[in-house]
């Protein structure tokens, strides 16, 4: 991996978010040369700047719905793989903007492909989606890549529209027409270091736990299946490799889960936080929205042609992530620092090469 990604040019959407940051760090510890479109970054809070990649980045902040800036912008750098993380990513906020939801992740992924198909440096294209783009049934089971798409809430309805737009330009204009790699990931809810969402788990408990405050949990039964941010993205690493290689073989939909019957609960999670953090309480608190029980992902593709696996089990991501915050925010860590050492921690424990 650290071969094929040296000098590559990179671009990275929503490289600002908590994904991106951590992915254009990793590309960057490869040898990378990564560029990043973002919007709206809130820079007192955000890891992005918090790493100071900002010096190392070529980043243009501006919305992915504008075509023309866009195009600009892709002809300019002329990359040859894409990671398309841009979005609204919060279930919450899509029942508070539910058109702006749809609006950015479906134009803003549609733009992104009508206009890489007309540039000849681009061999491979990420989009990411989410492990809610499917059907909700409820069912421990785990979806497999070919289970129905659905989507009840506006944000689960908008990655799995997504998909669907993304699977006809595969077969109308990529992978048959131009030998070029395009994949969507369909990965669960990430944890890691420097996450400061509203409304997610991590980010909550943090900003309770700092201020001594009672924890207060929504759906203290729900199953998800949580992962360290690392893990999906050592899965994207691996995809947008092997489809540049061989489009034709590789292209196609990726569930990125977590190991099997590791199906976690959420107050499980805040438990093993409390025990890493040192102390803490938690209270369950009512919730009137509608979200998915069950949420197990199938990984049995990934495993099998990508040789993906995850590296970690739930409590050990726990563990790692709450090192992250307690290096940075009690012992005064350069943010940097931690979240590259924990990229080559990872890259040993996962045996990367
Ligand atoms: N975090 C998770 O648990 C999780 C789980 C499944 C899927 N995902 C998906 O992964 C991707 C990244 O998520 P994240 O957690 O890093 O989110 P994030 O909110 O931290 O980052 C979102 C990024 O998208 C950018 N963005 C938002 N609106 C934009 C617009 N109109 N134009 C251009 N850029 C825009 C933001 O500036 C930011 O850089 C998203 O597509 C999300 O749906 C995340």
């Amino acid at each position: 991996m650290k071969k094929f990604y040296k000098n590559k040019k990179i671009l990275v959407t929503g490289v600002t978010g908590f994904k991106g940051a951590w992915l254009s760090q990793w590309l960057i510890s490869l040898g990378a040369k990564v560029y990043g479109l973002g919007y709206n970054p809130n820079q007192n809070k955000n890891l992005f700047y918090k790493l100071n990649l900002q010096k190392k980045v070529k980043t243009k902040l501006f919305d992915i719905r504008n075509y023309k800036q866009l195009k600009s912008l892709i002809k300019n750098i002329k990359p040859s793989i894409i990671f398309h993380l841009a979005a609204q990513p919060l279930i919450y906020e899509s029942y508070k903007k539910p058109h702006l939801t749809f609006d950015v992740n479906y134009r803003g992924t549609l733009n992104l492909l009508e206009i890489s198909r007309g540039i000849n440096s681009i061999k491979s294209i990420i989009v990411v989606t989410s492990d809610k783009c499917y059907e909700s049934n409820n069912s421990s089971k785990g979806f497999k890549e070919t289970d129905l798409l659905g989507g009840i809430d506006p944000y689960s309805a908008s990655k799995s529209s997504t998909e669907i737009m993304v699977r006809a330009y595969r077969k109308t204009f990529f992978t048959n027409k131009k030998n070029v790699g395009l994949s969507t990931a369909r990965a669960g809810n990430v944890i890691g270091g420097g996450d400061w969402s509203l409304n997610r788990l991590i980010p909550d408990c943090v900003r309770s736990l700092l201020k001594d405050k009672v924890i207060e949990i929504r759906n203290p039964n729900f199953n998800r299946p949580w992962q360290h941010v690392l893990e999906p993205l050592k899965g994207y690493l691996i995809l947008a490799m092997q489809q540049f290689k061989n489009p034709k073989k590789f292209s196609g939909a990726w569930n990125f889960g977590t190991k099997p019957n590791s199906l976690t609960n959420v107050k499980s999670i805040v438990k093993y936080m409390i025990g890493f953090w040192g102390k803490g309480k938690l209270k369950i608190r009512k919730n009137k929205l509608y979200e998915q029980q069950n949420l197990q992902l199938n990984i049995n593709k990934a495993t099998k042609y990508l040789k993906w696996y995850p590296t970690y089990n739930i409590k050990q991501s726990v563990r790692f992530t709450t090192d992250w915050y307690l290096k940075v925010l009690k012992y005064k860590k350069k943010p940097s620092l931690v979240t590259l050492e924990q990229i080559t921690q990872y890259e040993k424990d996962s045996k990367i090469s």
